[in-house]
């Protein structure tokens, strides 16, 4: 009996740490394709690359499905583990994070919907989609040592 408690309790555990080591990789991996989204963004603003509309509603769609659902990827028990940086604030204020998401979320959509077909329309709303990301990492993310 004890012996079959403790296999299932085992059993129980490396599911739950296996959920939990996905839905770390998982926010990783979505925020590692947003910093490629990102890269390519920049260049551009930069002029280090051709502005390319489709290169830019790309990114921007990219952002956007980011934030879809980003919030559940930081379940409790998360909190530690899998090389993350996710700061212990996001499960203190779950509320202030999930704001920022949704915020960040609404601000990419808004670039996905204008389709910034030039140079001036992109600038015009790049800079509040990528002001997110700063403002969230420095509010909900710690700096890797
Ligand atoms: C609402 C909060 C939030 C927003 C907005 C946000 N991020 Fe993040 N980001 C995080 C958190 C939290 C982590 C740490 C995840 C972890 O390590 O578990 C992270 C990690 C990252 C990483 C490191 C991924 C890795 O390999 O570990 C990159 C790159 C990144 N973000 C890029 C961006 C870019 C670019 C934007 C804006 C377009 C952005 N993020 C917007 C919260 C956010």
């Amino acid at each position: 009996m004890k012996k079959s408690f403790i296999a299932m309790l085992t059993a129980c555990l490396l599911i739950s740490s296996a959920v939990y080591a996905d839905a770390i990789s998982d926010r990783k991996a979505a925020m590692k394709n947003v910093g490629m989204a990102m890269g390519a963004a920049v260049k551009m603003f930069k002029g280090q690359m051709d502005y390319d509309p489709i290169v830019a509603s790309l990114a921007f769609a990219v952002m956007n499905n980011s934030a879809i659902g980003l919030t559940g990827l930081f379940p409790k028990g998360s909190e530690t583990g899998g090389d993350t940086t996710a700061s212990p604030k996001i499960w203190t204020d779950m509320d202030g994070f999930s704001s920022a998401v949704a915020k960040y979320q609404a601000d990419a959509a808004v670039a996905v919907a204008a389709k910034p077909a030039d140079m001036d329309a992109f600038k015009a709303v790049f800079g509040k989609v990528a002001s997110n990301c700063k403002s969230c990492h420095e509010g909900y993310r710690i700096a890797k040592q």
